[in-house]
């Protein structure tokens, strides 16, 4: 929550109910309230395991589509910005009906600023075609908007200061279906730690909209044995698009 424009006595409630208030160091017209303040213009820190500054997980994320994009680009919240080439927002269209989640950036992500972009991506695109869908016609995204370093698993730490963009993401898109890719994006929005096989095939919610889980393309381009599988999600995800599951 930004300190800049709330009254003290409006500060002093958002401190009862344990709301962080937070003060911009410097005036910014890209400042997303909620999100990290700008980064000093210090020299960037040693990639470490830990959050880079102390920010209160789950701090909330609010603003249009720009001011987000703008916070991702702007985020220092954890120590993956000090290693990233840059931030990748997200792609795709504002206006689409499904939302496409992944894990995080991979390298050639990292390098374009754009998800998906890689082999995994490629199979990313054939699988919608297949759902006869463009990939301009949905919006793709990640849990994560920064690289881990060697396309590690994002640690719960990296998680928690991350998800809030994701989750203003999916409040201005209002996508009809959440599509998710691969173990972690499954289990960050379902909050379960079960392994994908046993989330898959069924139709899930988040936050009432409808969510659908299948393996990553990733996944699928080394075990191309479970393509079928990963079919039947997509063409469960048709049947929830459509009103029949
Ligand atoms: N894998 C992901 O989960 N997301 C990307 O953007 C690229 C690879």
């Amino acid at each position: 929550m930004s300190g800049a424009s709330l009254s003290r006595h409006q500060q002093s409630v958002l401190r009862e109910l344990g709301i962080d208030v937070w003060r911009l160091r410097q005036p910014s017209s890209d400042a997303v309230a909620g999100a990290a303040a700008p980064a000093a213009a210090a020299a960037p820190e040693p990639a470490t395991t830990a959050p880079a500054v102390p920010v209160p997980t789950g701090a909330v994320v609010s603003g249009d589509w720009d001011a987000v994009n703008a916070a991702i680009r702007g985020c220092t919240r954890c120590a993956l910005s000090a290693s990233r080439t840059q931030a990748v927002c997200g792609v795709g269209s504002r206006q689409a009906d499904w939302l496409i989640v992944g894990e995080a950036p991979g390298a050639d992500e990292d390098r374009q600023g754009e998800p998906f972009v890689g082999r995994a991506g490629q199979l990313l695109n054939e699988m919608l075609r297949a759902i006869g869908l463009r990939r301009e016609q949905v919006f793709i995204a990640n849990v994560l908007k920064c690289r881990p370093p060697n396309n590690r698993d994002p640690q719960p730490a990296e998680i928690d200061c991350c998800l809030p963009y994701l989750r203003r993401q999916i409040e201005l898109l209002q996508p009809k279906v959440i599509l998710v890719v691969g173990r972690i994006a499954a289990q960050t929005l379902l909050q379960a730690d079960k392994p994908l096989g046993a989330l898959r095939g069924k139709r899930h919610e988040f936050e009432g909209i409808p969510l659908v889980a299948t393996y990553h393309p990733a996944y699928l381009l080394r075990s191309p044995t479970q393509k079928s599988k990963s079919w039947a999600d997509l063409l469960l995800a048709l049947d929830v698009m459509a009103g029949k599951a």
